[in-house]
């Protein structure tokens, strides 16, 4: 990590910011264009979620909805990844009013891991592509780190999804059952349900790092 921090901090240095260079991020305009891109795409994904999160609370699936608060608040660690990368590069994040799309439990269930599938085979990697040529330290490996991060969230969707499209009822049943906790880390969005023991599987920071969700009331 220190390299990145010494890195970005030539980057951001006033000798940088001479006069042959009026405007030093143009250095990174693609990049700058991808986090605009990433962070719009996260901050839907965690307003989504937090309204799922709502409505499985009103459908009688608090279990459920706590899966949807601990995704909300890791969707959250991506978006404030890329608005803090932006706002050290000089750039605002725009942020449009988003126009949500709730349904009931099981399709905003369904909806969800298709938005996570496309998000790991077609969105993030074209994110890395375009950043490639950039090489911007600190926004590939945010990229990266939200992209692992989506695998989890599909996968534990997909677990449930195994049978819910068929027997919803009794596989929501099940998950009612269970005593659930979620913890997210807060470097890079793991989501993980079980206390943390080992470091985190996706960025390597410690433990301390992983936040404990909240049940939503
Ligand atoms: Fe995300
Ligand atoms: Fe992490």
């Amino acid at each position: 990590m220190c390299a990145l921090v010494i890195r970005l901090s030539i980057i951001d240095s006033p000798a940088a910011a001479g006069k042959d260079r009026p405007n030093k991020d143009l250095k990174f305009p693609t990049t700058i264009t991808v986090l605009k891109a990433a962070y719009l795409s996260e901050m839907r994904a965690h307003k989504h979620y937090a309204g799922y999160c709502q409505r499985s609370i009103a459908d009688g699936y608090p279990n459920i909805a706590f899966l949807f608060a601990a995704f909300a608040f890791s969707e959250k660690v991506h978006a404030d990844n890329y608005k803090r990368i932006l706002l050290s590069l000089h750039a605002e994040p725009e942020s449009p009013a988003i126009a949500l799309s709730i349904s009931d439990t099981k399709t905003n269930l369904i909806r969800a891991a298709e938005n996570e599938r496309v998000k790991i085979t077609k969105t993030y990697p074209d994110f890395l592509a375009q950043l490639q040529a950039e090489s911007n330290d600190q926004a590939v490996i945010n990229c990266t780190y939200s992209w692992k991060s989506h695998q989890q969230h599909r996968d534990k969707i997909e677990d449930i999804l195994k049978y819910a499209k068929l027997l919803f009822g009794s596989v929501a049943k099940r998950i009612e059952g269970m005593k659930l906790d979620f913890y997210v880390c807060k470097i890079c969005g793991s989501t993980i349900d079980e206390s943390p023991k080992i470091s985190c599987v996706i960025c390597n920071y410690p433990i301390s790092y992983y936040q404990k969700v909240l049940r939503p009331a």
